[in-house]
């Protein structure tokens, strides 16, 4: 592709020598191997790198990371031949890249074919990392830049997507492998076919779909914030379509990269510990490959009894004996054959979703929500709707016309999808939800009755082999992370005298405490090992393979700031989850405590803090299961013998709640005072209510008090109001706990306070994800002002709540608003 037969059109003898820290390159200057173009700001470094001899190659690289990050290459398939490569402007303007020794060109711009004012144009390398390369000597005129030629890195207020004027489409393509830059076989590229979307390609098949932009986001990537660290400028008008990341606080560097292995990654600097850690990564899982399930289908992770595809209502699978072995690629078919038009027809709701494949799709941006379904059900060959902008409720109408392709089940988050059903889906589907919930009843009200029943028909106890693989040290994200590889788990059958005998037969000296889901005893192992063992309370409701299959799933999650659950043992209409001991039992028994707590420094807390957040963002985002943990407090983060954090019960949520992938539930869960209000007062949950809860247990760490302690009779007073009320009188310190006396530095204690008011917003859009409060733990960015928290907690006991009707709640808590 490039000119390697051009002959030279300068003398390269004659040009001028190159001055070294210098951020622009003029006309008769030449740059060589070795030389560096500096920008001005000290953040990028322009010259020639490659390891191999025979191989080099100008790139763009950051000034201040130690081991050298390359983000832009310009002769990425044309490596030059030793070090004889310089780069100069050349007598039509544009910037090239000789061998000196060959003559031949490596690269070039295309930009200039100026012949006579040649001698004008300067390149400048800006602090952004973007080569300009500018007709004139002033730089006003731009001929070409970097930016519009991404290799395989997106850096901050770098464009990508599509000029419709010029037809310029800025891409990425990943490198072929870490050394060599050419043009590797992974491509992230926008198309504008229906509505903009942006589709991960490996050579020419589609692997990873982002879905359209909904208003906040692409509709494939709910975890995109435009809060804390970026501020996402998206553009879609008549001369362009384009995504913006730009960083808040310029003191953070980070960087999106398409990998050699296809992966997106976004990573930021790690000033303290010199390295880059993962912030964001897609694809993620088997769902995200792109038509996982086939047409007319939903592949939903969280399906864990079935296999993770499903047909949409009113369709069936093609290919029956596939779908059967668990291949949905053949996708699913409507169920009755008959075409169905204009006799009764309506749509079903798929909430939380990715809507499916817009190419074929048509837009109308300008068309209100109702008139969006009777466009819909007008024409006979429209299938669904959805909204094309829900950032200010649903506007814009999204129609598609055919097949309905790469749609994927989110638990929260994501947007609503409507899907054409038949009358008499319509009538089906409304009488088979009402004997759901009948069953679903009688469940529980048998329910201890039912688990006995299946209890003697099948009696079993699995221990889960201890032998897990070790850390793979290798993946030092990974290990960063505090992730362990998932390897499946081995489960060897076990006897329930192992238990009985281990805990002495349940006795009382043996018990280390109670919670809503049962007792915990302590037990010894005939080979020496102690471990715990959570003996279960007989209300669940689920079945015997269910449980079983529940308990293998959680205890393949594995986080070093998780307790490791070992095993589970169902018989005689128990169910015991065993896990292994923490000698130094659970966080509320040091820091409610005048004498224990003081064994807890600022340090250790600060630690504690961080390991429950990483857990935690582990359960909502790292782990395949997603899971919501819906009763996070104090006493269920354990202690190991080194004091590290270990978030308990982690797995509670799923066995007895059911059904993860609905976003709200009659049964809540959880503990009073640690409940967000919108999980309290109607029920729904999110990774934002574990959010919430996670901020209130800061404040606790933070002040030694419990979150209802403050026994003041008339104003009894949550731990959240306590500090906002000494936060917005600028007094946050005086809410600390004495015990802590001089070993916290004040500045670092006051962002978790300030982090913790962030979590506790009433309203779920204002509090971080998981994963900003890892990123605000660990990094001093600048952070939005917390509001006040409207919600005042009654003391209550601080049992845990099994199940209870929100209405009983509901009386619980009383709004200052
Ligand atoms: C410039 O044009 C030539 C010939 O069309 C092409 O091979 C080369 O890739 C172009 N260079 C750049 C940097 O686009
Ligand atoms: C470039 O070098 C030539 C030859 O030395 C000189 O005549 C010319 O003025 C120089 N141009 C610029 C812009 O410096
Ligand atoms: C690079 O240059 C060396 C020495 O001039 C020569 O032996 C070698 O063949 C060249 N390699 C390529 C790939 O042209
Ligand atoms: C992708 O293209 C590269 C280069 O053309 C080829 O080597 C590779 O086998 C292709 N991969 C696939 C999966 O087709
Ligand atoms: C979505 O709607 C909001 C509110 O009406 C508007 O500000 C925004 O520009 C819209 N976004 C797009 C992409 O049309
Ligand atoms: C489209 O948006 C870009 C970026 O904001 C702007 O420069 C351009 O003028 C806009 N075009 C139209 C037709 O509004
Ligand atoms: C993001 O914010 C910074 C600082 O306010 C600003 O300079 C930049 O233009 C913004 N970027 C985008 C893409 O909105
Ligand atoms: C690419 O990124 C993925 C996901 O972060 C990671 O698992 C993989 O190891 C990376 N590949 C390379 C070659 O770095
Ligand atoms: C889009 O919807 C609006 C409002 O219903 C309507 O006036 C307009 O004609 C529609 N545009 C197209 C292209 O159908
Ligand atoms: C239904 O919509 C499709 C796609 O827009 C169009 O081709 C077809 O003519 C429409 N049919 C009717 C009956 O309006």
């Amino acid at each position: 592709m490039c000119q390697k037969k051009e002959l030279l059109i300068v003398f390269v003898s004659f040009l001028v020598p190159f001055c070294t820290s210098t951020d622009t390159i003029s006309f008769n200057q030449s740059l060589k191997d070795g030389d560096l173009l500096i920008s001005s700001g000290k953040s990028f470094v322009l010259g020639f790198f490659g390891n191999s001899p025979g191989k080099r190659y100008l790139g763009i690289w950051y000034k201040n990371v130690p081991e050298q990050t390359v983000v832009w290459v310009a002769n990425r398939d044309n490596p030059v031949n030793g070090t004889s490569g310089i780069l100069t402007i050349d007598s039509t303007g544009n910037l090239v890249l000789l061998d000196a020794k060959t003559k031949v060109s490596a690269w070039r711009t295309n930009a200039s074919s100026a012949r006579k004012r040649a001698d004008s144009y300067t390149a400048k390398l800006r602090d952004s990392g973007n080569l300009v390369l500018f007709q004139d000597s002033k730089m006003d005129v731009i001929k070409w830049q970097s930016f519009d030629h991404p290799t395989n890195t997106l850096l901050p207020s770098m464009k990508y997507g599509i000029d419709k004027r010029t037809g310029l489409n800025r891409f990425l393509t990943s490198w072929k492998s870490l050394n060599d830059p050419g043009m590797g076989e992974y491509r992230y590229t926008m198309e504008l076919n229906g509505t903009p979307q942006v589709f991960l390609y490996k050579n020419s098949s589609r692997i990873w779909r982002t879905g359209s932009w909904t208003g906040h986001g692409w509709s494939g990537v709910p975890e995109m914030s435009q809060r804390f660290i970026f501020n996402l400028s998206y553009v879609d008008n008549d001369t362009e379509v384009s995504l913006t990341y730009g960083i808040r606080d310029a003191s953070i560097i980070s960087r999106m990269v398409l990998n050699e292995s296809g992966f997106l990654n976004r990573l930021t600097w790690q000033e303290s510990e010199q390295k880059w850690v993962q912030f964001w990564s897609a694809p993620k899982d088997p769902c995200d490959n792109y038509e996982h399930c086939g047409a007319f289908s939903n592949c939903n992770l969280f399906n864990l009894v079935e296999f993770e595809c499903s047909c949409l209502p009113g369709y069936k699978p093609k290919l029956s004996r596939q779908w059967y072995l668990r291949d949905g690629s053949h996708g699913c078919m409507r169920k009755k054959d008959k075409k169905v038009c204009n006799k009764g027809e309506g749509f079903f709701t798929l909430s939380h979703v990715k809507i499916p494949d817009t190419g074929a799709a048509q837009m109308n941006k300008s068309m209100g929500f109702k008139e969006c379904e009777e466009l819909c059900l007008k024409n006979c060959s429209c299938t669904a709707y959805a909204s094309a902008n829900i950032s200010a409720g649903e506007s814009g109408c999204i129609t598609w016309y055919g097949e309905l392709r790469d749609i994927k089940q989110y638990a929260n988050g994501a947007q609503d999808f409507y899907v054409r059903v038949s009358a008499s889906d319509l009538a089906q589907r409304s009488k088979n939800s009402n004997s759901h919930n009948r069953k679903r009843m009688i469940v529980i009200l048998v329910g201890s009755a039912a688990a006995i029943i299946l209890a003697i028909s099948s009696a079993y106890c699995v221990v889960i082999n201890q032998k897990r693989n070790d850390r793979n040290r290798s993946n030092s994200l990974a290990s960063y992370a505090g992730m362990v590889e998932n390897k499946p788990a081995e489960i060897s059958i076990f006897d329930l005298s192992t238990i009985t005998d281990a805990t002495d037969n349940f006795s009382d000296a043996n018990k280390l405490g109670e919670g809503g889901f049962g007792r915990v005893y302590r037990g010894h192992l005939t080979d020496g090992q102690v471990i715990a063992v959570k003996r279960l309370s007989v209300t669940s409701g689920q079945g015997t393979e269910e449980f079983k299959n529940e308990v293998t799933l959680i205890a393949r999650l594995q986080h070093r700031n998780l307790v490791r659950l070992l095993g589970c043992c169902v018989q005689r209409g128990e169910k015991m989850l065993v896990y292994e001991y923490m000698p130094n039992k659970s966080l509320d028994r040091f820091i409610f405590d005048k004498t224990e707590g003081s064994l807890l420094d600022w340090g250790k807390r600060f630690e504690i803090i961080h390991g429950i957040a990483r857990g935690v963002l582990y359960l909502h985002q790292d782990s395949r299961l997603r899971i919501i943990h819906r009763d996070l407090k104090a006493s269920n983060i354990l202690l190991d013998a080194s004091m590290q954090p270990k978030i308990s019960d982690f797995g509670m949520a799923r066995i007895f709640g059911g059904n993860q992938s609905e976003a709200n539930t009659n049964r809540v869960v959880g503990t009073y005072g640690y409940m967000s209000p919108e999980y309290a007062m109607v029920g729904h949950f999110s990774t934002k209510s574990d959010v919430f809860s996670f901020g209130v247990l800061c404040l606790e760490i933070i002040t030694g008090r419990k979150n209802s302690s403050h026994n003041d009779q008339e104003k009894s007073q949550h731990v959240v109001g306590y500090v906002w009320d000494s936060w917005k009188d600028e007094k946050a310190l005086d809410v600390v706990d004495p015990l802590l006396r001089d070993s916290y530095e004040a500045c670092e204690v006051l962002r978790c306070i300030h982090i913790s008011l962030l979590c506790v917003q009433p309203f779920t859009n204002d509090r971080p994800t998981m994963s900003e409060v890892v990123f605000m733990l660990c990094n001093e960015t600048n952070l939005p002002s917390p509001k006040q928290p409207n919600l005042i907690f009654r003391s209550e006991n601080q049992n845990s709540v099994n199940e209870m009707s929100t209405s009983t709640l509901y009386g619980r808590y009383q709004y200052l608003f």
